[in-house]
């Protein structure tokens, strides 16, 4: 298993959920002294490069180069994003979270597309957001990135369905969790710790599910948003 954003968070608690049950794991991130001290606690099992998602070649050369020393990758998790970044100006911040959250995404996206289709089989694991559902008037580039890669693994779903290609897409929305994206901020609910709420995903990784909601409660606001007419979300 490959987890693009494995420094912190949800992508590290899965690395060492992963590795406990037995795995073969590669993490990636910009961080690289968290990575080489978590190669140093998790052993030999875990692989990792120091990897920007925006740098969209080098981050696809990187990704080959870990597959080559792998030998090979059955299940990748895109789990890299961000919510905010520091910038001189609204525009550039807002600029950075589609850079990390969507290019990054989708030229990772692409990459392990191809390698699943010449190898006949695999699993994208993409994590968006219950926040893909609504556009909140807190963080408009987050939720429409969010939505842009939901939509966008719909379609390919979709593609696999009607061309009948082998290639699970598993479309991963967390409500809240703890991690360093929602350390200290106001206003959440239903926070959910960390390992409990990756505990779930692996599980429905392993199951091969279309979506995933972690925790499951977020299922049922994901139920409800769909079902709430636009002019009362408006007013929520
Ligand atoms: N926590 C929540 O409540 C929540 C809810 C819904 C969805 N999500 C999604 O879950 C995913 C993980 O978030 P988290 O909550 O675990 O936050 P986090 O602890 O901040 O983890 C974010 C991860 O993304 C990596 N990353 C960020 N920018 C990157 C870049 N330019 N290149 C490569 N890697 C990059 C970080 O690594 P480096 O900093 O080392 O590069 C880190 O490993 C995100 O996609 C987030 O949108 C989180």
């Amino acid at each position: 298993m490959i987890i693009i954003g494995a420094t912190s968070g949800i992508g590290e608690s899965l690395a060492r959920q992963a590795i406990k049950k037995g795995y073969i794991v590669a993490g990636t991130g910009r961080r690289k002294d968290r990575l080489i001290s978590m190669r140093e606690e998790l052993g030999e099992h875990f692989y990792f490069r120091e990897m920007d998602v925006t740098n969209f070649e080098e981050a696809s050369d990187k990704l080959h180069s870990l597959i080559e020393e792998m030998n090979g990758m059955d299940i990748i998790v895109l789990n890299a994003g961000i919510a905010n970044a520091p910038s001189s100006s609204i525009t550039s911040m807002e600029q950075t979270v589609t850079d990390v959250n969507v290019k990054g995404f989708i030229q990772l996206f692409g990459e392990s597309f191809q390698y699943f289709r010449k190898a006949g089989t695999g699993q994208i694991v993409g994590i968006s957001s219950i926040a893909s559902l609504f556009g909140s008037a807190r963080n408009a580039p987050y939720a429409a990135s969010k939505a842009y890669i939901s939509t966008y693994m719909q379609a390919y779903r979709n593609r696999c369905i009607t061309s009948n290609i082998d290639i699970t897409i598993t479309d991963c929305k967390p409500g809240f969790v703890e991690s360093e994206m929602t350390e200290g901020k106001k206003g959440m609910f239903w926070v959910a710790d960390t390992e409990k709420a990756v505990k779930q995903l692996l599980i429905d990784i392993e199951k091969r599910k279309a979506y995933s909601y972690v925790t499951r409660r977020w299922r049922l606001v994901a139920w409800l948003i769909k079902m709430t007419p636009n002019w009362i979300l408006e007013r929520v």
